[in-house]
């Protein structure tokens, strides 16, 4: 656990650990894997990345990143689709290869999700795993959108939203209503096998689940516990979402 006095810092210091890898990768001629975030939580890590692409000329013509999520059904240009939030986030101020980009397809018809979250785990193994992944935690101890019962070895897969995390998405969308009931999310299994994680948290609001989460007893009811088993996850807070521990 790494906790220091505000986002903006640990913000920071989570965009210069990204930077390095990618720098480190392309020195020995290799492509950088990064599994990303959406949600409030990451937005000053990507504008600092942003930054850093625009005045320390860092690249990410050799990345690339596979998003945990996306709502189902959803479509890719809609106002609330993560599609829309990592392009205005990140990917229209930085360098990236398009066809470098992986986000979860909210488009597809029920029946071929199965298989299309198979191939994107195919993906993922294709260009050698994830270096790097990046999280945040929902309310519920959410990792990605798997909630309360998602298995250790879950895979990406299209699940339920709990709802709590619906009435959390309430407002980007006008009332829990029009939220959807679905998403298709990397496993927990998939997350884990990421070789280097960072679940952040900022701000009041999360220290409960926090407490949770680092201290509390493993167990699917949070999922983000399982983070504790693995030696490869720092979980990086400001004061306020470390003040219960
Ligand atoms: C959504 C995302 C999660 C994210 C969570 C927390 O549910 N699918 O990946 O961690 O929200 O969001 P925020 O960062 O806005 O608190």
């Amino acid at each position: 656990v790494k906790v220091y006095d505000n986002q903006q810092l640990a913000s920071k210091k989570i965009a210069q650990r990204i930077a390095a890898l990618i720098k480190k990768n392309d020195e020995s001629g290799k492509k950088t894997v990064l599994g990303l975030a959406t949600g409030a939580s990451p937005i000053k890590v990507y504008a600092e990345l942003i930054r850093m692409h625009k005045e320390e000329a860092l690249s990410f013509k050799n990345v690339v990143t596979f998003n945990l999520d996306e709502y189902f059904p959803m479509k890719p240009d809609a106002e609330q689709s993560y599609v829309t939030f990592m392009n205005r986030q990140l990917f229209d101020h930085i360098d990236i290869v398009r066809e470098n980009v992986h986000i979860p397809d909210g488009t597809l018809e029920e029946k071929s999700v199965a298989e299309y979250c198979l191939n994107y785990e195919k993906k993922i193994t294709f260009y050698g795993g994830l270096d790097f992944q990046l999280l945040g935690i929902g309310r519920t101890g959410h990792i990605g959108f798997n909630e309360p019962g998602s298995a250790p070895n879950s895979g990406t897969r299209l699940v339920t939203l709990d709802d709590l995390t619906r009435r959390d998405a309430s407002r980007d969308f006008g009332g829990k209503e029009n939220v959807p009931t679905k998403a298709i999310t990397m496993g927990v299994g998939t997350i884990f096998k990421a070789r280097e994680i960072i679940l952040m948290a900022w701000g009041k609001k999360k220290a409960s689940i926090i407490k949770k989460a680092v201290e509390g007893e493993i167990s699917s009811d949070v999922p983000a516990t399982y983070l504790q088993l693995s030696p490869n996850v720092e979980f990086v807070l400001d004061k306020e979402a470390a003040s219960d521990l």
